[in-house]
């Protein structure tokens, strides 16, 4: 790898402002290149990150050799074939999560990296929550003993606050084609999947979910509520929930989307609760940790949403200049992706559904 890595940004919707962050913050990078099929919102991110290059057509983008890595930030029924043209044009790739609609699409994703032996990413923003990665430091030291539980809560609220976000970029989050399953329990739950097995150091064998579908109109749906639970594997007995609510009426103080994200842990020695992620619901500090009677409540830590992005992006252009795999890789992310479809199967068949039956239907 040069000194410096040049990224190419393909998809220029909603996230990609917040995507940009770690690019541009990071001193041995630069955005040298955006593609958007929409030209407008692609000359208008271009002019913003300092792009020297704007495109429409990914192939153009691909073939120009002043990008080293691309980020995609598409619709998820378009990341299987764009990761794999990127990777076979030589370029190295983050993929927003979920990375694939199957684990067929992202098996193929993953052998197209191993076969140009370029770094395939999946990215996924929670893990570099500063209290996320804090918790997950404190549970490395022991700081609740073995962890035993843990359980995630997803509130949102009232639509009118908030972000702006273009009924476009909503359009094909509804669409089960377009987006590989719904966006509350496959979309957004790819987040609370990985923080469930980030925070827990045991992989996931079992899964049962509720999960309640609303027809918003033909080929629309949306997936709330839901309730899904899980097993680990091996001993102590470890279980996991995650439970995601709408509650329309409610205001949730929010510069993002109008969401909040909570976890709590539960060790053999203490408890770590991590109170806010997306949004600012609750005024509480946004990490507390129970242990020997006392309650330690961390106030030092960068609680924006976004500094998880920026934190996600410096990773990946330092991974890649000092020649290490950044995380996601395929195997963690297809982990992560056995677990969502898992939990949307189990919600269809009505019943308990194992990770190996998931990955085993799949060929894997
Ligand atoms: N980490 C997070 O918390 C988070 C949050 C939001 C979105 N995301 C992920 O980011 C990705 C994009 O989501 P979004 O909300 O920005 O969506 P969006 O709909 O707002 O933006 C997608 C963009 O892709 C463009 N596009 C469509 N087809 C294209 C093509 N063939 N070539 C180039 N551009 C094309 C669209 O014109 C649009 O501008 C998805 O994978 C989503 O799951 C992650």
């Amino acid at each position: 790898m040069r000194g410096e890595l040049r990224v190419g940004i393909v998809g220029c919707g909603r996230i990609a402002d917040l995507q940009a962050l770690g690019y541009l913050a990071h001193p041995r990078c630069r955005i040298v290149a955006v593609c958007d099929v929409d030209g407008a919102r692609a000359a208008e991110r271009g002019r913003a990150f300092g792009a020297a290059s704007v495109y429409t057509d990914l192939d153009r983008l691909l073939a120009d050799p002043d990008v080293d890595a691309v980020d995609i930030l598409t619709p998820h029924h378009l990341h299987a074939a764009q990761a794999v043209a990127a990777l076979e044009a030589g370029k190295h790739v983050s993929l927003q999560k979920p990375p694939t609609r199957t684990l067929a699409e992202l098996g193929a994703v993953a052998q197209a990296a191993a076969r140009t032996g370029r770094v395939l990413r999946v990215f996924e923003n929670f893990m570099h929550y500063p209290p996320h990665r804090k918790a997950r430091e404190l549970i490395d030291s022991g700081a609740i003993g073995t962890p035993l539980s843990i359980r995630l809560k997803t509130a949102a609220g009232r639509l009118t606050d908030g972000w702006r976000v273009e009924a476009s970029s909503q359009a094909w989050r509804v669409s089960r084609e377009h987006c590989g399953g719904g966006p509350t329990t496959f979309d957004h739950g790819f987040h609370c999947y990985q923080m469930a097995r980030h925070l827990i150091p045991a992989e996931v064998e079992r899964v049962h979910a509720f999960i309640h579908w609303t027809r918003l109109g033909e080929n629309a749906w949306y997936d709330g509520p839901a309730l899904i639970s899980w097993r680990y594997e091996g001993h102590p007995p470890r279980m996991g929930s995650w439970e995601v609510i709408a509650s329309l009426g409610m205001r949730v103080r929010s510069k993002y989307y109008v969401s909040d994200d909570r976890i709590e842990v539960h060790g053999t020695e203490g408890i770590l609760w991590v109170n806010r992620c997306t949004g600012q619901l609750l005024d509480e500090p946004s990490l507390v940790l129970y242990r020997d009677g006392e309650t330690r409540a961390f106030h030092d830590l960068e609680t924006d949403w976004a500094d998880s992005f920026r934190l996600g992006g410096i990773d990946f252009v330092d991974a890649l200049l000092e020649g290490r795999q950044p995380a996601l890789d395929a195997a963690e992310a297809r982990k992560t992706l056995a677990f969502a479809l898992a939990a949307g199967r189990s919600a269809a068949e009505g019943r308990e559904v194992t990770i190996a039956e998931v990955l085993a239907d799949a060929g894997q």
